[in-house]
């Protein structure tokens, strides 16, 4: 636990600046140590915002802050769990999850990392929540039997991204076995990894959309190996459906399709044609608005000829100020220099594929 002169010391730390003349000043008072660590914290604290809405208050490890969940992706984990049980969080870091759990109810943390077991103990009690976190191997507290369990096991390993979920600790499989057995289990994942591996595990799988992008893939036991979406800011979810059509070129409206939606194979769901091979590029004659698209009015479409396009857009007076693509092996920034024009209404570029061509669209952001 953080002690009376580290507290005296970040006290002092909160409005200087990091400098190597303020390290120095405060070293001299308490120790090099705690100097570096009180200005460490206030430096991790400005960044957790980013994550946290009490982050001026909370204690963090470089590396506990970079894999903590984010308060809303948090609160979400928590709301799957029924209000009043206990739940482990077998693995809890500096406590993101384990906070969010215990809004709803008792928790127990555990964590192999002492750092960690004493922020996690500091940022719950930020929250005035009630619950007990001590050092340990999850496996071995997994092992005396949980009703419900969530975990997040690290991905990183000396600051890099771990591909095999065979390396991530503690290690997938020996989790699996623990969850399988409990009433409820959630285990958060990389979305990156195999669908053979996701759907292979045994429970129902759901990607997580925040701020656009698919944050994770939450594996929850048990499960029927469901396959579905969740779009954290507006509650939205919808199940895995494959488009049934895919049209040469958009018609009156081209959607952009959230990642999560996409990678949920969910893009059947929105009732609309795929457009060409893009899979993510949906279009439909009505204005649709909803969480999991962003929409565009289709100004122009046609094969990928700069000619042609440079001409339509000389037509439309338009310049373009963004080019996308998907499934297209372009650079878009030497695109954009392609297509320069002087003047006109903004609008953007989408290119994508059907086969071997290239087809563009000039569109308009709604
Ligand atoms: C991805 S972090 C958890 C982040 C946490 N969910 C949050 O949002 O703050 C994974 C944590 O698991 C811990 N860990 C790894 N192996 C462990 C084990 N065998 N037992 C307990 N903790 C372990 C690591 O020390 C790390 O803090």
């Amino acid at each position: 636990m953080v002690n009376e002169r580290q507290i005296a010391v970040l006290e002092e730390a909160r409005l200087l600046p990091a400098t190597a003349k303020n390290i120095g000043k405060l070293g001299d008072k308490y120790s090099p140590e705690y100097s570096r660590w009180a200005f460490g914290q206030w430096e991790m604290r400005k960044r957790g915002k980013e994550k946290f809405s009490r982050a001026a208050m909370m204690q963090f490890t470089r590396a506990g802050l970079e894999m903590a969940t984010h308060e809303r992706i948090a609160a979400y984990h928590a709301s799957l769990f029924p209000g009043g049980v206990e739940v482990l969080d077998a693995g809890c870091g500096i406590g993101a999850d384990l906070m969010a759990l215990g809004a709803r109810g008792p928790v127990v943390g555990v964590d192999l990392d002492r750092e960690h077991v004493n922020c996690a103990r500091h940022n719950l009690s930020v929250y005035g929540f009630k619950g007990k976190v001590g050092r340990g191997d999850a496996l071995e507290v997994l092992a005396k039997g949980w009703d419900y369990v969530y975990c997040d096991p690290g991905r990183r390993d000396d600051g890099q991204r771990l591909i095999n979920p065979e390396d991530y600790q503690p290690r997938v499989e020996d989790l699996r076995q623990h969850l399988m057995q409990v009433k409820l289990g959630v285990m958060k994942l990389s979305p990156m990894l195999r669908d053979e591996y996701l759907f292979g595990l045994g429970g129902d799988v759901r990607f997580v959309s925040f701020g656009r992008e698919c944050r994770e893939a939450l594996v929850i036991f048990p499960g029927e190996k469901r396959v579905s979406a969740v779009h954290i800011e507006s509650g939205a979810e919808v199940e895995a459906r494959a488009l049934t059509r895919s049209v040469a070129e958009p018609v009156r409206y081209l959607y952009e399709a959230d990642p999560a939606l996409i990678r949920s194979h969910a893009l059947g769901a929105m009732e609309m044609d795929g457009v060409g091979d893009s899979n993510g590029y949906l279009t439909s004659e009505e204005l649709i608005e909803s969480p999991w698209l962003r929409g565009y009015e289709v100004l122009w479409s046609g094969p990928w000829r700069i000619r042609m396009v440079k001409d339509a857009l000389r037509e439309g007076n338009w310049k373009v100020n963004a080019v996308k693509k998907r499934g297209v092996k372009v650079e878009p920034s030497s695109v954009l220099r392609q297509v320069e024009m002087k003047n006109g209404d903004p609008v953007q570029l989408v290119m994508y594929a059907i086969g071997e061509k290239v087809v563009v669209s000039i569109v308009r952001a709604m």
